[in-house]
C-alpha cells in the first residue's frame, strides 16, 4: 500500500533508482537516503509490504530496466532505440494473460515528457492487446505512442512549461507539436505510415473538434484513438507545474464521461478493462463507512475486488449482490502535499467567517465538482453544486442567484454555454467563469459570446483555481463599488 515512507519499510514493487544500475528492487528495505531521493524526485507513492498487503497480487507489467532504456531513447530522440524498446515492452505485455496496468507508484514529476512518452507506450500496448491487435501491430502502436510528443522539442520551452493560462497564440503554437512529431519521424524512412498517421492524429477528437485536421469518429485511425485516450489519462494522473495529479479513478471517470465526445467508445471499454481506477494495494473507503484494501482489478474499472479491513471479508465489488449499492468514495492515493493543502485550508476556514459569497459549481462530473469544491475550501464561500444545466437553472428559479457560477462547458444535454444563456435570461448580470478541458478556438469564441468573466483550463490546480475565484470576487466588488459611485454621482447631479 502507498504510505508515508519510513526507513525500514519494504518495497513491494521495483522503483527506478538514482542511477541506471540502482533499480530499487522489490524486497529491498528503504533507507533514509532512498526516501530523500524519492521525495526529491517527486514520487507520490511507493508500494510497501506489510502484513495486510500479503494477499495483494502486485505484478510488474514491464521490467523497470526497460522503462529506463525507454526514457533514454526518448531523451536522445533515437528512433531505432525507441523501436527496440517498443518491441521489448510489447513482448513483456504480449505474454501476460491478464494485464492490469498501473504506473501510478512509479510516477515522478520531473522529466515529465520522457516518463509521459514511455507510460503512454505501455498503456497503449496493453489496451491494444485487449482490443485484439497482433504482436506486430502492438509494436507499431507502442512506437507511435512513445513518439507522439517528440515534436514538443520544437515548441518553445517557455510555452510548454508555462504555469498559467495560455494565450490563443501560445495555444496555437502548442497545437503544432503533432505535426512536428510527424516531421521528425518522417525524416526516418524506416518509420511505417501507420506510425506517422497515428502520431499526427493523436489530438483528434471523436466529435471532430480536435486538431490538426478536425477529423471525426470513423476517419480517425484506431492507433491515434488509443494514444489519445491514454495520453489524456497519463497527463491527468501526472503532477504538472500548473496542477496536482488526479487519482486514477478520477481520470478513468473523466475518460468515461467523454466517451463519444473525445474518445472512441470501444477504446474506452478496453481502457476500463485494463487500467484499474483503484490499483491493487491501495486503501479505500466505502460509502457505508467501511475501510478496505484493494486486492485485484476486475472487468469493471471502478469496482475492484477488495478486503474489508475490520472483518477480513473478501468482496468482489463487480459481482457481489450485497455490495451492489455501495461505492468507493475515497482512496489513500491522494498525493500527500495535496492532502496537507486541504488540511491547511480546513484550518483556515475556521478563521474566515466574514465572507458569505455563494459559489455555484455546475458540472456533470462528481469528481470534478469535488476537486473544485476542495480548492475553494477555507474561503468561507457557500457552495452549491448542480450536476446539470437544468438543475442549476431550477435552483436559480427557486432561490436567489449565486454570487458566482463556475460552469463546466461539456455536459450531456444542455452544455455550459447554453446553460449560461438561459441563466442570463433570469439574471443578466450573473458572473460566470468557465471551466473546460477544451481550449480550442471554437470553444473560446463560444465562451466569449456569452461574456464570461474568466476561462479556466481543467484540470486546474487548487491554488490556481482559488486565485482566479478570489480575483473574480475582487472584480465583482469593484464593479459594485463603481456602480454605487456612479449612481451616487447621478443622484447628486440629476440630469434633466
Ligand atoms: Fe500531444
Ligand atoms: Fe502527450
Amino acid at each position: 500500500m502507498t504510505k508515508s515512507l519510513q526507513p525500514g519499510m519494504v518495497v513491494a514493487r521495483d522503483i527506478l533508482g538514482p542511477t541506471p544500475a540502482a533499480v530499487l528492487k522489490r524486497g529491498i528495505r528503504l533507507t533514509q537516503s532512498y526516501i530523500d531521493f524519492l521525495d526529491r524526485k517527486g514520487y507520490i507513492g511507493v508500494y510497501v509490504s506489510d502484513s495486510f498487503s500479503e494477499d495483494v497480487d502486485i505484478q510488474e507489467v514491464v521490467d523497470q530496466q526497460l522503462v529506463r532504456e525507454g526514457l533514454e531513447a526518448v531523451q536522445k530522440r533515437n528512433i531505432g532505440d525507441i523501436l527496440g524498446v517498443a518491441t521489448n515492452i510489447v513482448a513483456d505485455i504480449y505474454k501476460q494473460d491478464n494485464i492490469s496496468v498501473d504506473l501510478f507508484d512509479l510516477r515522478s514529476y520531473d522529466d515529465y515528457t520522457y516518463h509521459h512518452s514511455v507510460n503512454v507506450g505501455v498503456y497503449c500496448a496493453s489496451v491494444g492487446k485487449k482490443l485484439g491487435l497482433t504482436e506486430e501491430e502492438m509494436v507499431y502502436l507502442a512506437t507511435a505512442a512513445i513518439c507522439h510528443d517528440l515534436g514538443k522539442s520544437r515548441v518553445s520551452e517557455a510555452i510548454i512549461k508555462k504555469a498559467g493560462k495560455l494565450t490563443d497564440e501560445e495555444y496555437e503554437e502548442i497545437k503544432k507539436h503533432s505535426q512536428y512529431s510527424f516531421d521528425i519521424l518522417h525524416e526516418d524512412p524506416s518509420v511505417p505510415p501507420v506510425v506517422l498517421q497515428a502520431v499526427i492524429m493523436h489530438h483528434e477528437d471523436e466529435d471532430g473538434r480536435g486538431y490538426p485536421f478536425g477529423k471525426k469518429g470513423e476517419d480517425i485511425p484506431l492507433f491515434a484513438k488509443i494514444i489519445h485516450a491514454m495520453d489524456v489519462y497519463d497527463a491527468l494522473t501526472s503532477k504538472r507545474p500548473y496542477k496536482e495529479p488526479f487519482a486514477p479513478s478520477e481520470a478513468i471517470e473523466y475518460i468515461n464521461n467523454n466517451k463519444g465526445i473525445l474518445f472512441d467508445k470501444k477504446v474506452v471499454a478496453a481502457v476500463n478493462e485494463v487500467i484499474p481506477a483503484y490499483p491493487p494495494g491501495i486503501d479505500v473507503t466505502l460509502s457505508n463507512g467501511e475501510e478496505a484494501l484493494v486486492l485485484a482489478h476486475t472487468f469493471h474499472a471502478m469496482r475492484p475486488k477488495i478486503k474489508i479491513l475490520e472483518t477480513s471479508k473478501v468482496v468482489d465489488l463487480s459481482v457481489d449482490q450485497e455490495y451492489k449499492d455501495i461505492d468507493i468514495v475515497a482512496s489513500d492515493i491522494m498525493p500527500q502535499d495535496f492532502a496537507e493543502e486541504v488540511e491547511r485550508l480546513n484550518e483556515e476556514r475556521n478563521h474566515i467567517r466574514n465572507r458569505k459569497y455563494t459559489v455555484m459549481i455546475v458540472d456533470d462530473e462528481k469528481f470534478s465538482r469535488l476537486v473544485t469544491k476542495e480548492a475553494l475550501w477555507g474561503r468561507g464561500y457557500r457552495i452549491i453544486e448542480a450536476g446539470s444545466g437544468k438543475e442549476a437553472i431550477e435552483y436559480i428559479k427557486e432561490n436567489r442567484s449565486p454570487d458566482l457560477v463556475l460552469m463546466d462547458i461539456q455536459m450531456p444535454g444542455m452544455d455550459g454555454v447554453k446553460t449560461t444563456k438561459k441563466m442570463r435570461e433570469l439574471d443578466e448580470e450573473l458572473p460566470i467563469i468557465f471551466l473546460t478541458a477544451h481550449a480550442d478556438v471554437d470553444t473560446v469564441v463560444r465562451c466569449k459570446s456569452v461574456d464570461a468573466m474568466d476561462y479556466i483550463l481543467k484540470p486546474a490546480g487548487p491554488e490556481y483555481l482559488r486565485k482566479r475565484v478570489d480575483y473574480a470576487f475582487f472584480k465583482i466588488e469593484e464593479h459594485k463599488i463603481r456602480n454605487r459611485l456612479l449612481n451616487e454621482t447621478v443622484d447628486a447631479n440629476p440630469i434633466d
